[in-house]
């Protein structure tokens, strides 16, 4: 299997991560999420944990310099392995440029951007219902995508939570940053003739089956039968 060097674009909660995370366990390539890198380093606390958790929980976008920086240090340790899937990174035209000369660099050019597209009411529904495990990430929903136990992951047994940026509020400032900023850098992918769209609505499989059939992937429906 050739390399994959992948980004997710979408708004909060159209279903990127979950989309990634499966996407990267049939590659197999490491799936690499700017947001849970963030509240990986809030959970350690230090310095960036203060600075990050400052706007991760108002809703705001952390600033561009940090964010690239570990960006930098991820593609530094890991760019060299088999590929990657970027999730929730790049989101401002500053740091599609910024990614795209660090890709340049180390000579990795970007293989595919999908877009999941999803419409904002839809948006609310999954986040204000979503859980994730505090242990391996897993993504759950209060009432679609259930646990065979409540509160415990599946996949690890850990126990499952509800994010703090999770409330309606913020919710919207997410969705006002994603307009204001985050379609520029979709924009600037199409130009490039880079990027593909996904419909993400509707229930969680088929959304997911899109993206695995995009990459030839036998959808598991077909696997199963
Ligand atoms: P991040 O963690 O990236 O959050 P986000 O972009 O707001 O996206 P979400 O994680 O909320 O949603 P998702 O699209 O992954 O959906 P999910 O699969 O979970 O970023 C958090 C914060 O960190 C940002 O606000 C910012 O402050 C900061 N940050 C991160 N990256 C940054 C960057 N590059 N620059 C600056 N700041 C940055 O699904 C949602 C729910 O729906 C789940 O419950 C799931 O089970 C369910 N679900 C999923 N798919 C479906 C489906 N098809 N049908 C029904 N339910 C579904």
């Amino acid at each position: 299997m050739g390399h994959h060097r992948i980004v997710f674009l979408g708004p909060p909660g159209s279903g990127k991560g979950t989309a990634a995370m499966e996407l990267s366990a049939a590659l197999q390539v490491p799936h690499v999420s700017t947001g849970e890198m963030f509240r990986e380093a809030i959970r350690r606390g230090g310095p960036l944990a203060e600075t990050a958790k400052g706007f991760i929980d108002k809703g705001q976008l952390v600033p561009d310099e940090i964010t690239v920086q570990i960006v930098r240090l991820w593609l530094d340790e890991r760019g060299r392995e088999r590929g990657f899937i970027f999730d929730g990174f790049p989101r401002t035209l500053a740091q599609a440029e910024a990614f795209e000369r660090l890709l340049a660099e180390r000579n990795l050019p970007l293989t595919a951007v999908l877009l999941l597209d999803v419409s904002e009411e839809e948006i609310l529904e999954r986040i204000l219902g979503r859980l994730s495990c505090e242990k391996c990430g897993a993504l759950y929903h209060v009432t679609r995508v259930r646990p065979k136990l409540e509160g415990v992951c599946d996949k690890c047994g850990g126990k499952l939570i509800k994010r703090a940026d999770d409330t309606e509020e913020t919710v919207r400032e997410r969705l006002r940053w994603y307009e204001q900023l985050t379609m520029d850098v979709v924009r600037y992918y199409e130009r490039q003739g880079l990027l593909t769209r996904v419909d993400g609505n509707g229930i969680k499989d088929h959304a997911v089956e899109k993206v695995m059939v995009l990459f030839g992937l036998v959808s598991r429906r077909a696997r199963a039968s």
